[in-house]
């Protein structure tokens, strides 16, 4: 598996294994803002999730992830020693010729959405396919992932990080599609130069520059990646 942590230089991976039988790699995403990294077992619980699966038990080799605890009390999680001789790895990816708005309106029956009612869904496309995302929410609100993020913590995990090419995003409540600060941090790590098309309530889109929609962002210039 990939991690991303050019930062900590502390790979760590997961695999969540879902009621369904599949397994969910998770990787851990670093960011240039330490705050908004993703652990492995945090990426692997919301890429379940957002398969409409529900996570069971989980498989890590050390280190642990941050709040381990808590991911493990929130799902009542058993720990596997040892896993199958061929585990069934989810594939995020669908197919090339996906027609963009209609799988992000399917999409948004996959939403955990317990507390906002707010569903946000994403696509990010790659040269095999896109990789979705929805909004992921948990008990503690601040570990919650949005639609753009699951779909980053997917594609690291599935070794997409350096071949990412257009991200779209739909909130069918909202009436304008937007990402939110930490996203657009999130996406200026992977795709500064690629474009994100928001998908609004009126059927029209608006494609921009990652780059542009975070101007004066935080690049910790001093702060330099040990990769
Ligand atoms: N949300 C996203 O999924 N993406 C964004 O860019 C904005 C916010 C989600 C997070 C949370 O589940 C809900 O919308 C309300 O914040």
């Amino acid at each position: 598996m990939n991690s991303y942590a050019p930062y900590s230089e502390q790979d760590e991976y997961c695999l969540i294994q879902g009621e369904s039988g599949v397994f969910y790699p998770g990787v851990r995403v670093e960011n240039i803002s330490f705050p908004l990294t993703i652990s492995a077992i945090h990426g692997a619980i919301c890429s379940c999730l957002a398969n409409g699966d529900r996570p069971v038990s989980f498989y890590q080799e050390q280190p642990e992830s941050e709040l381990m605890n808590y991911w493990k009390d929130e799902f009542d999680l058993q720990e596997l020693k040892t896993l199958p001789a061929s585990p069934n790895i989810f594939n995020p990816l669908l197919p090339p010729e996906t027609e963009i708005l209609p799988a992000l309106q399917k999409l948004s029956d996959n939403c955990v959405i317990p507390h906002s009612g707010f569903p946000v869904t994403a696509l990010l496309e790659t040269e095999d396919g896109y990789i979705p995302g929805v909004n992921i929410e948990v008990s503690a609100w601040s570990l919650g992932l949005c639609a753009e993020r699951t779909a980053i913590s997917r594609a690291v995990a599935a070794g997409y990080e350096t071949r990412l090419r257009k991200l779209h995003v739909y909130a069918p409540k909202g009436e304008f599609s937007s990402p939110c600060g930490a996203c657009r941090q999130v996406l200026a790590e992977f795709m500064p130069r690629n474009q994100i098309v928001l998908h609004h309530a009126n059927q029209t889109t608006s494609t921009h520059f990652v780059k542009d929609m975070l101007p004066y962002g935080f690049t910790g210039s001093s702060l330099r990646k040990r990769s």
